[in-house]
C-alpha cells in the first residue's frame, strides 16, 4: 500500500493544470450503456474511479481502449450481461449509475446493492423509488437490487424528497430511453448534471430545463442514442482544492483549464477569508492573505458550498485568526476528518454536524490516515503548511479521485513523495 511523505512548510508558485472531472465523467461513460455506436470522451481524468467504472462495463462486455490525450473510446454494442458485481460496486458507490441505463436498454438488471461509506449510510431508495414510478417492478434480494420492465420504462412525474444527484443522473438516463415525457423536479442542478444532459441532448434526446430544479426528458422509446464525441468539463473540487493547497502555504499559484462560473461558492469563501482571486477566462489565480480571516460555511446543494469542498476548508480554516463554523448538511458523518486534524495540533470542536476550529494553530508534521477522498485530501492540506514531514496513509482514497496528485504538486514547489508502506 503507498502512502504520501510530505515535508511541509514550502511556498508553492506557478501553474497547474485542472483534469476532467471524476463526477461528469462517471455518469457520462454510463451513458455510453445506451448509446448504439462506439462512443469517444475526451479529457478523462485518469483515476481509479474512472477505471472502476471501465471494468464492470468490460465485465458486462463492453470494450473500450484508450488513446492519447486522455481520451477513451468506449463501445457497449457487445455488452451480453446485465448484472453489476458486488465486488466492483463495494469499491465505487457511484456504480449504481449503472443501473439506469442497464434497465432502459435491456430491461432487465442486476446491480449490487452500495452499502453505507465512511461518510454515512447513503442509501438509493429515491433512485428506485423513482425506477418504480417509471414502470420497474424492483426487487432486493441477497445484495442485489432486481430490476425488471419487461415492456420498456414510462414516463413519469418524479418529485425527488430530496436532491440527489446521482439519483438525478440515473433518472434522466433512464427517462432518455423511456417512452413518453418523463418531469424530474427537484432535480440536482450541479454542472455534472448539466454535462450529461447536454450530451443527451446533442445526441437526440428532447431535454427542456436544464440546469434548473425541473428538468423535462421526452424519451426515445427504447432507440438507442448515437452519441457524437465529447471532453469532460473541468474538475471543479481538484480545482477548488488546489485554490485551497495555495491558500495554505499563502501563495500565489494559478489554475489553468477551469470554468469559474461553477466555483463561485468556493471563491466566494476564499476572498471572504482574504485571499485575493483574479479570475481570466479559463484561469483563476489566488494570491495570499494579509491575515487569513474566520469563515462561517454550510454545506449544501449547487451552488451552495460543496460538501465536497467541506474537510479541505477545514483545514484551511486552522490558520484562521478567530473561530471558524462549519455545518455539514448533506452527510451525517463526514467529519472523519476531524481526528486526525488534531494529530496535526488543530483545535476543533465537534458538536452534531457543527465544527467548531479555533484558530490559528501551529501545525506540526505528524502520520495521519485518509478515510475517505475528500478527507484525505484535507490531509495532505494540512502536512503542506505543517512544520516538519508528515505521512499520509491509506491513500487509496486519494487515488480515486484526484490525478497525478504528487507530480502535480511538486511542479508547483511541494515536497511530496510517494513510498510503499513496509
Ligand atoms: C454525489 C457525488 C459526491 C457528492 C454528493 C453530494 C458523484 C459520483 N458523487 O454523490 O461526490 O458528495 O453528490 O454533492 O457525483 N440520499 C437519500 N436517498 C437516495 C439518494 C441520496 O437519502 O436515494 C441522500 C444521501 O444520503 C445524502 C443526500 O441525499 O444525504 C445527497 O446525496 P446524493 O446527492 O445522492 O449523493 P451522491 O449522488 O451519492
Amino acid at each position: 500500500m503507498d502512502y504520501l511523505h510530505i515535508v511541509g512548510g514550502h511556498k508553492l508558485e506557478g501553474k497547474v493544470t485542472i483534469s476532467g472531472a471524476k463526477n461528469a465523467a462517471l455518469p457520462l461513460i454510463a451513458a455510453t450503456i445506451i448509446a448504439k455506436n462506439s462512443v469517444q470522451i475526451s479529457n478523462l481524468p485518469n483515476v481509479q474511479d474512472i477505471k472502476t467504472l471501465l471494468k464492470l462495463l468490460y465485465n458486462l462486455g463492453a470494450t473500450y481502449t484508450y488513446n492519447q490525450n486522455s481520451s477513451v473510446q468506449i463501445d457497449t454494442t457487445p455488452i451480453s450481461s446485465t448484472k453489476a458485481t458486488y465486488d466492483i460496486v463495494r469499491t465505487m458507490r457511484a456504480s449504481i449509475l449503472v443501473l439506469g441505463p442497464l434497465l432502459a436498454r435491456f430491461g432487465q438488471c442486476e446491480v449490487s446493492l452500495p452499502g453505507g461509506c465512511a461518510i454515512g449510510q447513503r442509501p438509493i431508495d429515491l433512485h428506485l423509488k423513482a425506477l418504480k414510478q417509471m414502470g420497474a417492478n424492483i426487487s432486493i434480494k441477497s445484495g442485489y437490487v432486481y430490476a425488471e420492465a419487461k415492456k420498456g420504462l414510462q414516463g413519469a412525474t418524479i418529485v425527488f424528497d430530496k436532491i440527489t444527484v446521482t439519483g438525478t443522473e440515473n433518472i434522466i438516463m433512464a427517462a432518455a430511453l423511456a417512452k413518453g415525457k418523463t418531469t424530474i423536479i427537484n432535480a440536482a442542478k450541479e454542472p455534472e448534471v448539466v454535462q450529461l444532459c447536454e450530451i443527451l441532448h446533442q445526441s437526440g434526446v428532447e431535454i427542456s430545463g436544464i440546469g434548473g430544479d425541473e428538468i423535462v426528458i421526452h424519451g426515445t422509446a427504447g432507440e438507442l442514442l448515437e452519441i457524437k464525441p465529447f471532453s469532460v468539463i473541468p474538475d471543479r473540487i481538484e480545482a477548488g482544492t488546489y485554490l485551497c493547497a495555495g491558500a495554505i502555504t499563502q501563495s500565489t499559484i494559478t489554475l489553468e483549464k477551469v470554468i469559474p462560473a461553477h466555483l463561485e461558492s468556493i471563491l466566494i469563501k476564499l476572498q471572504q477569508m482574504g485571499f485575493g482571486i483574479l479570475v481570466k477566462n479559463s484561469t483563476i489565480t489566488i494570491k495570499p492573505a494579509r491575515n487569513i480571516q474566520p469563515i462561517e460555511i454550510i454545506t449544501s446543494e449547487y451552488p451552495g458550498f460543496p460538501t465536497d469542498m467541506q474537510a479541505q476548508f477545514m483545514a484551511l480554516a486552522l490558520l484562521a485568526e478567530g473561530t471558524s463554523i462549519i455545518e455539514e448538511r448533506l452527510f451525517e458523518n463526514r467529519f472523519m476528518h476531524v481526528a486526525e486534524l488534531r494529530r496535526f495540533g488543530a483545535n476543533i470542536q465537534l458538536k452534531g454536524n457543527i465544527a467548531t476550529i479555533i484558530g490559528p494553530t501551529q501545525l506540526y508534521g505528524a502520520d495521519v490516515m485518509a478515510t475517505d477522498l475528500r478527507a484525505s485530501s484535507a490531509l495532505v492540506l494540512a502536512a503542506l503548511a505543517a512544520q516538519g514531514a508528515s505521512n499520509i496513509h491509506r491513500i487509496y482514497h486519494l487515488d480515486r479521485g484526484y490525478e497525478n496528485l504528487e507530480n502535480k504538486l511538486n511542479a508547483l514547489g511541494a515536497k511530496v513523495t510517494r513510498l510503499q508502506e513496509h
